[in-house]
């Protein structure tokens, strides 16, 4: 700054107390310039000094939100309506952190963010924001999926009841969770129905984007090839949970007769496809990350049958990716086929979760010395 004169430094050091430009910061994959929550588990965080904080939105469709104060328990939107997600009443005067993050996925809605405000204080700088609890972290990791790591039907009691916006649970997804515990910024780019090949076979004939392609976009809703990472993000782990929508292929059973809907997948292929997606990433995004791929929970080796054992199946098919891909940036993480006790359509449930999530928290601290 050199020959500044004590005026400008004066003004110039008010101007960054009254409005610190970056005090709110958003969490997730979200674009800055929509700042448009999308993809599950986006959100925003930030500290004020004062007695409530409101964070101006706009929303389309349904959006359920965590909104947590003080790194304490969440409190629940099960939809976020009206102008406004405001700190509850009652908060004493004085220093606070605030945490939103979706629960819901971009299919159902968006929620758009606009200017954070505080009455009888201010905002404090990004520096001093915690997230449940936390200061900034240093560790960072993506987990790219399908339902499963969006929370699909996490808080209902399955199989048969209906998903909704209310019902997905991202924070309590085994991404979050494992996140959590290594102390780690995370971010989730995950949509429901959609595999790395094949999106799964209901709407039969499904042309809707595949996950590499939605991986492109920056918000779930914009264009292809719109994400650009900011210089602040490069995961030291990518997870990739895909295939579970890619190996459906059975539609039902009757009179001892089986009935596909189209064929069933080829294991090479799924192989091929995964390695290409970590390829890509390595050369578009994130040239030094550690990749983790998962198996599914919801694929079994007596579903569609014991020849047809599914879970075994995709399992060696990661494992010839990791060949592929080489053991030193990228590890195998078992996912058990899940119990009898689901959420909705067959999801995993939160205790299905929360077991895998010190699974791959562990195989992910083991690989990078956390
Ligand atoms: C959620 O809130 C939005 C905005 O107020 C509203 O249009 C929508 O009908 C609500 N959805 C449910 C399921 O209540
Ligand atoms: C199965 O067999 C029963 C008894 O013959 C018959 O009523 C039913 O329609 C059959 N279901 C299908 C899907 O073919
Ligand atoms: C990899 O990138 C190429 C070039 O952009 C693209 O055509 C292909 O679909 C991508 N494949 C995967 C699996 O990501």
């Amino acid at each position: 700054m050199g020959f500044l004169s004590p005026l400008v430094l004066l003004l110039l050091s008010a101007a960054t107390t009254a409005a610190p430009a970056d005090s709110v910061r958003f969490l997730g994959r979200v674009n800055p310039a929509t700042k448009e929550l999308t993809w599950p588990g986006t959100g925003v965080a930030f500290s004020f000094d004062g007695a409530s904080a409101s964070i101006s939105v706009r929303t389309t469709g349904d959006n359920s939100v965590n909104l947590v104060i003080d790194g304490g328990e969440p409190i629940v939107i099960a939809n976020v309506s009206g102008s406004a997600i405001t700190t509850p009443a009652g908060l004493s005067k004085g220093r606070h952190t605030v945490e939103v993050r979706k629960r819901s996925e971009a299919s159902f809605g968006s929620i758009f963010v606009g200017k954070v405000s505080v009455a009888s204080g201010a905002l404090l700088p990004a520096e001093s924001t915690t997230v449940a609890g936390h200061s900034r972290r240093s560790r960072q990791i993506e987990i790219i999926g399908d339902s499963i790591t969006v929370g699909y039907g996490l808080d209902g009691v399955g199989p048969s009841c209906v998903n909704t916006a209310a019902v997905e649970d991202n924070p309590r997804t085994y991404a979050a969770l494992a996140a959590e515990a290594l102390d780690a910024e995370y971010s989730v780019v995950a949509w429901s129905g959609r595999g790395i090949i094949r999106n799964y076979m209901f709407p039969v004939g499904d042309t809707s984007p595949i996950m590499p392609e939605l991986y492109t976009r920056y918000g779930a809703n914009d264009a292809d090839g719109s994400y650009k990472p900011p210089s602040s993000w490069q995961p030291d782990a990518v997870v990739i949970n895909l295939g579970t929508n890619d190996f459906g292929y059975v539609s039902y059973y009757a009179n001892g007769t089986e009935y596909d809907v189209r064929p069933p997948l080829s294991a090479t292929a799924y192989t091929a496809a995964i390695v290409q997606f970590a390829r890509n990433i390595t050369a578009k995004y994130y040239p030094r990350t550690q990749f983790f791929l998962l198996s599914s929970p919801m694929l079994s080796d007596s579903y569609p049958s014991a020849e047809d054992a599914q879970h075994t199946t995709q399992s060696k098919a990661l494992q010839a990716a990791v060949k592929q891909l080489g053991s030193r940036y990228a590890h195998f993480v078992d996912w058990p086929s899940q119990g009898s006790e689901v959420g909705c359509d067959y999801h995993p449930n939160a205790a299905t979760h929360a077991a895998e999530g010190k699974v791959l928290a562990s195989a992910i601290a083991g690989v990078l010395g956390w």
